[in-house]
């Protein structure tokens, strides 16, 4: 059976985590493919808030089986934190938790390495999460890595201390004052490694293969969005993982002839945190209201996301790079009040209007062109059906899909799993 795809279009945070967990239902496997502690996708059912940055977020659901892919990045102190958390609420993960033995590992030095890297950048900083993403994806290229494998072998600990004791002579090397004390942060790795070793390893690309043959429903759960892909994102203000389409297939080892439906998930304006371009980026009271009303925090780091008007240049590049088949809009009850809504349709570049986006997008180079769309009053938090949404909202929904070409199935009105219609 085919492998769907559920991706982030934009800057990331566009409500992944809520919609894996309304589509769980529908999926014997939830498989995360890429990223790592970076992520942070956010939950909510019966009046609580789950936060998951390693874990699928099928997590929930005590039928559905989760699985850590090959191309994600583990850090087991983070991933023992996430275990905890379950372990308050009662879930029972031990069976249908699976980790990729060829999953690379975050070691405490490769955080350190983010943060001497980040500091010596200055201004010209990514605005990385620092959670060590970075360098554990260089030593994965570079073959220097820790997989999860290896901790299952006798003399891994020899390997761990050659790749430590050369992060700190890089470290040194960057000559910027980071406090740490790596005893400590060696004792916690250690100690969380064991949590991990007891869950279970598996031959994840195989795992999949006979999954795929016994007719098992598989969703890929994506992390960050396409316009930080590390090859099609605002480079170097990306993360260092593919998180287009592609990614699902190296991440898991799905072949791209395997791959089903691709869900491409939006918010019905745009965000982003850290660093980097951002043409419809707003600096007035309408920014200010979409970051207030919409809680526009960063879901792992706590930063303000900035925030603007939907940019369908940048959503029709993602669509394309991702083959996007349905089109999931999120915060739809964010944009509730706004008399007039705009929508960046085209930009002018060097004079000229283009509609791709072209290799430079900073402030300098690009002027976005907008179309105006009439707003709606109505607070859509408690509707449930689409025969309730305002006539506005179903313009601005039909005029996105005949932008984009795409049908938008499923509009999100709340961060509940319930506040979500389902249109066709
Ligand atoms: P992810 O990284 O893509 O999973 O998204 P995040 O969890 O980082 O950020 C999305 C935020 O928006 C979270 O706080 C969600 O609870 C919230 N959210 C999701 N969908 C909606 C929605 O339709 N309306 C509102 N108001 N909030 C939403
Ligand atoms: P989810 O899965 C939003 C951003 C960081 C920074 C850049 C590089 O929750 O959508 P990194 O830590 O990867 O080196 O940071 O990417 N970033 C995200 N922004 N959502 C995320 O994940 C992100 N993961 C990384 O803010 O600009
Ligand atoms: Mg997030």
């Amino acid at each position: 059976m085919a492998v769907d795809l559920l991706l982030g279009l934009q800057w990331g945070d566009e409500g992944k985590g809520k919609i894996v967990d309304v589509l769980t239902s529908k999926y014997d496997i939830i498989a995360r493919f890429q990223g790592g502690p970076n992520a942070g996708h956010t939950l909510v059912f019966n009046g609580r808030k789950h936060v998951l940055h390693t874990i699928p977020s099928g997590i929930f659901h005590d039928d559905t089986v989760n699985l850590v892919g090959n191309g994600v990045v583990i850090d087991p102190v983070i991933f023992k934190k996430e275990l905890d958390k379950l372990d308050e609420q009662d879930v029972n993960y031990k069976k249908s938790l699976l980790i990729s033995r060829k999953a690379h590992i975050i070691l405490p030095t490769h955080r350190l390495l983010d943060a001497a890297s980040e500091t010596a950048k200055g201004k010209a900083k990514i605005g990385s999460t620092l959670k060590g993403i970075g360098p554990t994806y260089m030593d994965k290229t570079g073959r220097n890595g820790i997989r999860v494998g290896d901790i299952e072998l006798v003399d891994w600990k020899n390997k761990y201390r050659t790749l430590a004791d050369k992060h700190q002579a890089m470290i040194d090397f960057y000559n910027v004052d980071i406090q740490y004390d790596l005893d400590e942060l060696e004792a916690e790795f250690f100690s969380a490694i064991e949590t991990l070793k007891s869950l279970k390893f598996i031959d994840s690309e195989e795992y999949v293969h006979q999954a795929q043959a016994s007719e098992k429903s598989i969703l890929a759960e994506g992390a960050q969005g396409s316009l930080l892909d590390i090859d099609f994102g605002t480079y170097p203000f990306v993360t260092s993982s593919n998180t287009t389409a592609a990614g699902a297939c190296t991440g898991l080892g799905v072949a791209p002839n395997q791959i089903g439906k691709v869900y491409g998930i939006f918010k019905a304006y745009t965000t982003r945190v850290g660093s980097g371009p951002f043409p419809t980026e707003l600096f007035d009271k309408d920014g200010e209201t979409m970051g207030r009303v919409g809680h526009e925090f960063g879901a792992t780091t706590g930063r303000p996301r900035r925030c603007g008007w939907l940019d369908l240049v940048a959503l029709r590049y993602a669509c394309q790079v991702n083959g996007v088949t349905e089109l999931i809009m999120m915060k739809g009850d964010v944009l509730s009040g706004f008399k007039t809504l705009k929508v960046c349709t085209a930009y002018k570049y060097k004079g000229e209007e283009i509609t791709h986006l072209p290799y430079n997008i900073e402030e300098q180079n690009i002027t976005p062109i907008y179309t105006e769309i009439k707003g709606w009053d109505a607070d859509l938090t408690g509707m449930t059906e689409a025969s309730q949404l305002p006539e506005a909202l179903n313009g601005y929904v039909e005029f996105l899909e005949k932008e984009l070409n795409i049908p938008i199935t499923v509009v999100s009105v709340g961060p509940d799993r319930k506040q979500t219609i389902h249109r066709k």
